[in-house]
């Protein structure tokens, strides 16, 4: 006789968000999400560092958190305190550097030592998905702010704050992606982040910082990160090996004052980071990071051009977009009336998967009209016939091209 099976229905917490759905495998022309290009994953260095640090530090792995206490794996850290003054003007100390399995996690705790429900954050307009719908699972008002090709508007900024301020609200934090920001693949110039730490002082406001993508720049200017202009602990910073390395590695890291930071230290209850994989990536980035970033950027590149020449080809002028300067997304914009999340059923159908543009946006009805490829994971012959495929379904289901 079968046992009666235990139901869990009436066991589960209040306000769960519905549940997952069972993976199905990636479609076959995949443009969704922040994948990497499998092609640049250095297989044979990697494996190269695996072994070095086991043979030297291996015997570590016996204690929790490598012998390095909870910030994480001391080289990882002095490889980044490192890299961030060299490349991004940053300059931080050992102990200001947290290293999370990925940078949502680090966006997690620092959400979690600022947040409370009804509290406000300001944000970009069109922004990263996951930013937003953690806010919004926070009960936490978001007041998107446009961009235009220079990335967040610093006038609409301005009025923001100052009408927040006459209604007696002070936001949390000033959420922003400067450099290739996801998904517009705009990059701020300096002008705006002095103007954006301006404000943030003047308004006493917090600038959280996400610099998840700032390792792909290929073309023109390569302005320094936000924080490197503050001297006055205004700008908490977070980045990842993610959009550098691999997304399945789980690396991210923030940077951020004692205060915050042992705020942080005090909630992040995961008995610590990976040290398996800190130690390989940091032994791979002090002896490859340029040569690394050199050929992916050049390999994103290429994707990119591809890209572009199929929307081109297929979509003709029925669409706009602005070619980012590095990065993995292009952000691209349909004519007033098509809705792309209605369209997203009709592409899956034919293996097509796109990010509809609702979903990355604070207001969802600011960006129906639009949608975002990630062109890194497809090969050039998928991209190829994945936007010839895209263009057929959408002309059946919306008259366009
Ligand atoms: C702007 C931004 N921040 C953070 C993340 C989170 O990345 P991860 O947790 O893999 O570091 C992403 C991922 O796509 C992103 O686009």
């Amino acid at each position: 006789m079968s046992e009666a099976s235990l139901d869990y229905a009436n066991l589960f917490a209040k306000d769960l968000p519905a549940g997952a759905g069972r993976w199905g495998g990636f479609p076959k022309y995949n443009f969704v999400g922040g994948h990497n290009n499998p092609d640049e994953i250095p297989v044979d260095a990697l494996a190269e560092s695996a072994v070095r640090v086991l043979q030297q530090e291996g015997r570590g792995l016996a204690t929790y958190n490598m012998n390095s206490g909870p910030l994480g794996y001391s080289g990882l850290r002095e490889f980044l305190v490192e890299k961030m003054a060299h490349y991004r003007g940053i300059q931080a100390s050992t102990d200001e550097v947290l290293i999370t399995p990925g940078s949502n996690p680090a966006i997690n705790l620092l959400n979690q030592v600022l947040l409370e429900p009804g509290d406000t954050v300001i944000i970009e307009l069109f922004t990263y998905q996951g930013a937003a719908n953690r806010l919004r699972s926070l009960k936490v008002n978001l007041v998107g702010i446009p961009l235009d090709e220079g990335g967040m508007r610093m006038d609409a900024l301005a009025e923001s704050l100052e009408n927040l301020r006459q209604q007696g609200v002070r936001p949390k934090y000033i959420y922003t992606i400067p450099t290739l920001q996801n998904p517009t693949g705009t990059v701020m110039g300096m002008e705006r982040r002095h103007e954006m730490l301006r404000l943030s002082r003047e308004y006493g406001v917090p600038i959280f910082e996400d610099e998840c993508y700032s390792d792909l720049i290929w073309d023109g200017e390569w302005p320094p990160a936000i924080r490197s202009l503050d001297t006055s602990n205004h700008v908490i910073h977070v980045g990842s090996f993610s959009k550098s390395l691999s997304p399945s590695l789980r690396l991210g890291y923030i940077v951020a004052p004692w205060e915050v930071m042992s705020r942080m230290l005090a909630c992040k209850n995961d008995s610590g980071t990976g040290a398996l994989e800190q130690m390989v990536v940091a032994d791979f980035f002090q002896n490859h990071y340029e040569d690394h970033m050199d050929t992916l950027k050049a390999s994103l590149r290429h994707k990119l051009e591809v890209l572009v020449a199929a929307l081109n080809q297929h979509f003709g002028n029925a669409i706009e977009f602005s070619v980012p300067p590095g990065g993995i997304f292009l952000w691209v914009k349909f004519p007033e009336g098509v809705d792309t999340k209605k369209l997203e059923a009709a592409a899956l159908r034919e293996g097509i998967a796109y990010n509809p543009g609702c979903e990355w946006a604070a207001d969802p009805e600011a960006a129906t009209n639009y949608l975002r490829l990630c062109f890194a994971l497809p090969s050039d012959d998928l991209i190829e016939e994945g936007i010839a495929k895209l263009a057929q379904v959408f002309h059946q289901e919306a008259g366009v091209p």
